[in-house]
């Protein structure tokens, strides 16, 4: 599929998941919008002006999740808005201030930011494993795990001290799915 004079958005682009929707974007002929926490830092960004096509079709915006309305001007203007930005680390000593709290402001913000855009037909939110594999429901080959099973945040807050995936991981779960507007 041609993405040719189609603009789109990603969030979070000097990140793993992020920097290949980048890529793959590009490949397929779309203008990318795409934003970094800072465009000082080359280490985030150098890899993404690399690639083919990124000359005439890549704009870097800086935009942080915790700052409202920080991407109403990226998205302005864009049809789609992949939306990866988000903490993705598993050592933190507060995972409420660290890790839940900027997933849930920052994907208000970016789909706040998307409702203001009449141009934008969809909006791609990464899940994560996260959102499923925690709720002490059996696990086994005839089970499917689709959109109706959820982590039980109970669970997870009862289990986290004695139960090993929780206690590892360290941080509580947070439900997240594929948004569509429009
Ligand atoms: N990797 C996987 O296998 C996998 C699988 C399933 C789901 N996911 C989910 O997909 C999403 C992205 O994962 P990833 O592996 O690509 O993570 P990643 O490489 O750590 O990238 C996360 C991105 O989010 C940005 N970010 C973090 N806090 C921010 C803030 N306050 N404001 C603006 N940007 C911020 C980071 O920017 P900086 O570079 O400046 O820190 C980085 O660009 C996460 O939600 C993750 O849970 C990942």
């Amino acid at each position: 599929m041609s993405g040719a004079g189609k603009v789109v958005c990603v969030t979070g682009a000097s990140g793993y998941i992020a920097s290949w929707i980048v890529k793959l974007l590009l490949d397929r002929g779309y203008t990318v919008k795409a934003t970094v926490r800072s465009l000082s830092d080359p280490t985030k960004t150098d890899h993404l002006l690399s690639l083919h096509g990124a000359k005439e079709r890549l704009q870097l915006f800086e935009a942080n999740l915790m700052e409202e309305g920080s991407f109403d001007y990226v998205v302005d203007g864009c049809e789609g808005v992949f939306h990866t930005a988000s903490p993705c680390v598993l050592e933190v000593s507060n995972p409420q201030e660290e890790l839940i709290k900027p997933a849930v402001k920052g994907t208000q913000n970016v789909l706040c930011s998307c409702a203001k855009v009449p141009s934008i037909k969809r909006v791609v939110v990464t899940s994560s494993i996260a959102s499923v594999a925690f709720n002490n429901r059996p696990r086994n080959p005839d089970v499917v795990i689709d959109e109706t099973w959820f982590s039980d945040p109970v669970y997870c807050e009862e289990s986290k001290e004695d139960k090993m995936p929780v206690k590892h991981l360290k941080f509580p779960v947070m439900a997240c799915n594929i948004v569509l507007i429009g």
